[in-house]
């Protein structure tokens, strides 16, 4: 199998991360952060290190201020209805993906109004058309690093400068890029940052997690235990505490340890690197078909590994079934769970096949796949 489908859900993961999966059941399965005996010490140490590991790839100074989730979705959630009030105006995009845009659909319905500024044919934002949105309501600018269908790279260090200028929270979506890109919550302007661990940062699924800037004021939607201040019946304030209640998913918060450590071991540039490498091939190859159509920006320097295409006509998911029945190639097809993205790029009806890489691709995958694609092709 030629997996493709990186943008999903990244796989296979690094021997490390199944290791300490592993271990993390077999040596020290007990609960973190409650008993204090030998194993849950070492189960609460470990997820710490985890923290602490991200905290090194998102140069965050305080890894308390880092809170584990279920995956982005449940981070997204978290930090949008947890940060906005009713009155309040937010802006995002139409590259969005659901998981931004139902949250804020949602709140609409206690007051929230939300702008959603159209990007253009290729997936770009275009910084003026933000500027202009903003009011005197707007609390929060909430926008992708990198679109999920395009891979277009959104300027995230010149939305943070606008939002600091005007005193507006930014929310950044880094499900495509945390693990290839260079992500810097201070020099970004970022102040809530929001991850999936099971992408592009190499944990398991299951894993995800909020970056959120020291002083911000999120309600939590939760209550339960954490482990600390239990003769209190109210909800501890301090974080992580704070959001997250109840035992933790450690043996998937320490494979995640295990994705990111082997991300700095490995460096950015170099997974990046190869992935732009990848990316470039693919692209130029798939340029001398002449049916086949390719979305987003076309530049290997300004999109993540993610490339949307469609064969002339025919259906995305019939194209996709043939990649994974006939050629053994794990692509995605359809809409992707970002609808307005495809409205964007003209692509509601079809959907577009994404074909996604990740670390472990290697040339001769993207060789097989672009054969495939050629082939499939004289077929229809
Ligand atoms: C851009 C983007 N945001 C958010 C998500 C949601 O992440 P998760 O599937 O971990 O909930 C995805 C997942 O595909 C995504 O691509």
């Amino acid at each position: 199998m030629i997996y493709l489908d990186n943008a999903a859900t990244t796989f296979p993961k690094p021997e490390s991360v199944y290791e300490n999966i592993n271990k993390a059941m077999r040596e020290y399965g007990a609960n973190p952060g409650r008993s204090g005996h030998k194993l849950a010490l070492q189960g609460g140490r470990a997820i710490y290190e985890t923290r602490e590991l991200l905290g090194n790839l998102f140069n965050i100074d305080n890894p308390m201020n880092i809170i584990f989730t279920h995956n982005g979705t449940d981070g997204l959630n978290l930090a949008i209805k947890g940060l906005l009030k009713p009155g309040d105006h937010v802006i995002t995009t139409s590259m969005e993906h659901n998981s931004v845009l139902r949250p804020l659909k949602a709140m609409e319905k206690v007051g929230v109004k939300t702008t959603i500024v159209e990007c253009d044919k290729i997936g770009l934002i275009d910084l003026k058309d933000i500027e202009n949105s903003i009011n005197d309501d707007t609390k929060l600018i909430v926008t992708t690093h990198a679109s999920n269908v395009t891979g277009t790279i959104f300027p995230v260090k010149e939305i943070g400068d606008l939002a600091e200028k005007n005193n507006i929270v930014y929310m950044v979506d880094v499900a495509q890029s945390a693990g290839v890109y260079e992500i810097d919550v201070k020099d970004m302007k970022i102040d809530i940052l929001v991850f999936p661990g099971h992408k592009a940062l190499l944990g398991p699924q299951g894993t995800g997690g909020v970056y959120i800037r020291k002083g911000l004021d999120i309600m939590n939607m939760k209550e339960g235990g954490t482990g600390s201040k239990s003769n209190l019946l109210i909800q501890p304030q301090m974080l992580p505490d704070k959001f997250e209640s109840g035992t933790p998913n450690t043996p998937g918060i320490v494979g995640l340890g295990a994705g990111v450590e082997y991300i700095l071991d490995r460096g950015l540039e170099s997974i990046r690197n190869h992935e732009k490498e990848l990316t470039r091939y693919f692209i130029n190859e798939l340029k001398k078909i002449e049916a086949v159509k390719i979305y987003g920006p076309k530049d290997a320097e300004k999109q993540a590994a993610v490339i949307s295409i469609n064969i002339g006509d025919e259906d995305s998911s019939e194209v996709s079934y043939i990649l994974d029945k006939v050629f053994n190639i794990a692509v995605r097809p359809g809409l992707h769970c970002a609808p307005l993205a495809h409205k964007t790029i003209g692509t509601f009806e079809q959907g577009t096949v994404r074909f996604s890489i990740g670390p472990f691709n290697t040339h001769q995958d993207i060789e097989k796949a672009v054969q495939a694609v050629g082939k499939i092709v004289k077929q229809i």
